[in-house]
């Protein structure tokens, strides 16, 4: 009784036999009016037309042997009638039934006056005398003498011989075989109802399994049927079990999907934790081996050889601030309370100052600094402590990564609602299948010890980020041995 399917077939069980009982009664009663009706509307005209035959009653007596006569004669007509004659005020004066088996003498006159009255709603009940606990139909017509009512003749129209005929005939052929269609009916309604509710709760069912296979399995889409994982062509075709079916896809597919979103998340931030751990352990046991060594040895070192230890550990001292400020950057930048203040400055004066800060650097490795802007046309509105970062850790990259003897170039370019930023070098360059994971945290490629000790791989990812606060995009094209070039829009003031 737990299944829908089985709830459904006791709901139908029972509207089929209420409905089936109801129908039954319905049938008992409206054909009983319906005979009542067409005997009383039948034989209204059998008490005028025995009145009619002889006088019965003579000044108030009673001419018993014609009512005995007469009675006879309508009950050959009709068995079932019995004939009464009475008085003005309703009280039976003559029969022709035993005595004994009358139990009250008196009639009710109003449903008499009613039926003689004419347009009366049929059928009509009156007295039986015969039986005071229930009404029968009647037939009544006035005995008249010299123009004067003598009394009424009333005729009861199934009397005790249509009782006693009708109670045999209940049990009989017709009734059994009435009763039999009725339960044949009710019984194939049933049928035919659970027939349906089957195939319509079958799709249900096999839904039901669908799901827990779904979540038994670790919500593995794969393990929903292909025609669930298709949405129907026809959409007239869908109805509510193919839509919940979809829904339930859709949703098994979203929940995969956030599910292998939360592995990744989960991945990147072990990785993460293990680039974060190392790159800050590195630095750190050579710092404290340098320390140690210092320590232990400091009057057997030479003056030159604990310089040396000491700007080392200076050094790594260095990168581990560095190192730290850039995680602590890239945090602050990606929790939301960090909003970029955007005010209007000149980009140009901005990447005056910042070259400025490389320009000892480059000398040294013999690498030019060129810069194309004009200063009326680079006015931007962005944050400029941020795009600062942005033009530092781009112009940092280009140095490091360029040999001595080349160029890096910047451009600056007045576009139609924003000043478009290009910084290229002809330096090493980015292998193709890095180029799309170098704005990945800690991702750096393949390169010398040096150089890796010396680098996080958080400066494009610290840019990116910058520029994605400022619903701007950065591209990267570079060919190795060539050069690379980065370039990205700021919006600027309307000219
Ligand atoms: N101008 C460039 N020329 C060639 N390779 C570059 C250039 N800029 C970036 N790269 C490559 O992209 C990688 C990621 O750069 P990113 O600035 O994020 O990290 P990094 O420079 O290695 O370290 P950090 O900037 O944190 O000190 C670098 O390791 C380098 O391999
Ligand atoms: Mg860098």
């Amino acid at each position: 009784m737990r299944t829908l399917f089985a709830k459904l077939s006791a709901a139908l069980l029972l509207v089929v036999a209420l409905i089936g009982g109801g129908f039954f009664l319905v049938e008992q009663f409206s054909t009983r009016l319906y005979y009542e009706e067409v005997t009383q509307r039948l034989n209204a005209s059998i008490a005028m037309y025995v009145t009619g035959e002889m006088q019965l009653i003579e000044e108030g007596t009673v001419n018993e042997e014609a009512l005995t006569l007469l009675a006879q004669r309508a009950m050959i007509i009709n068995p079932t009638v019995e004939v009464y004659l009475l008085d003005r005020e309703g009280q039976i004066l003559a029969h022709a039934m035993p005595p004994e088996s009358i139990q009250t003498d008196q009639v009710e006159l109003a449903p008499i006056k009613e039926l003689m009255g004419g347009e009366t709603a049929m059928p009509l009940r009156g007295t039986d005398p015969r039986n005071t606990d229930r009404q029968k139909i009647f037939s009544a017509h006035p005995v008249m003498h010299n123009e004067k009512l003598q009394g009424y003749l009333y005729a009861v129209l199934g009397g005790q011989k249509y009782d006693e005929l009708a109670s045999s005939v209940r049990g009989s052929y017709v009734q059994k075989l009435s009763i039999g269609a009725l339960v044949a009916i009710v019984l194939a309604a049933f049928l035919v109802g659970l027939l349906v509710f089957g195939l319509l709760t079958r799709r249900l069912t096999r839904l039901t399994g669908e799901v827990k296979e779904f979540t038994d399995s670790g919500f593995d889409p794969q393990t929903i049927a292909p025609a669930t994982r298709q949405p129907r062509p026809n959409s007239e075709a869908r109805d509510e079990i193919d839509q919940l079916r979809e829904a339930f896809s859709g949703m098994a597919c979203k929940i995969r999907e956030q599910f292998e979103g939360l592995e990744e998340t989960d991945r990147l931030r072990r990785e993460l934790v293990s680039n974060v751990s190392h790159d800050l352990r590195t630095p750190l046991a050579s710092m404290h081996g340098y320390v140690e060594t210092l320590l232990l040895k400091n009057d057997s070192l030479s003056e030159e050889e604990r310089l040396r230890y000491l700007q080392i550990t200076r050094k790594h001292s260095l990168r581990l601030r560095k190192l730290i400020g850039d995680l602590f950057e890239l945090s602050k930048l990606d929790s939301a309370s960090v909003q970029p203040s955007l005010e209007w400055f000149s980009l140009a004066e901005l990447l005056q100052d910042v070259t400025q800060e490389f320009e000892l650097q480059a000398e040294q490795k013999g690498i030019g600094i060129e810069v194309n802007a004009r200063p009326e046309a680079s006015m931007v509105c962005a944050d400029i402590g941020l795009m600062q970062r942005v033009l530092e850790n781009l112009l940092r990259n280009a140095v490091r990564y360029t040999p001595r003897g080349g160029t890096i170039t910047i451009n600056l370019d007045k576009k139609p609602g924003c000043v478009s930023v290009a910084v290229a070098d002809t330096g090493c360059g980015i292998a193709e299948q890095d180029l799309e994971r170098i704005f990945d945290r800690f991702y750096r490629s393949e390169q010398g010890e040096e150089e890796r000790s010396n680098s996080a791989g958080l400066g494009l990812a610290i840019v990116k980020r910058i520029l994605d606060l400022h619903g701007s995009r950065i591209t990267v094209s570079s060919t190795v041995n060539v050069g690379t070039r980065f370039e990205f829009d700021i919006p600027a003031q309307a000219a």
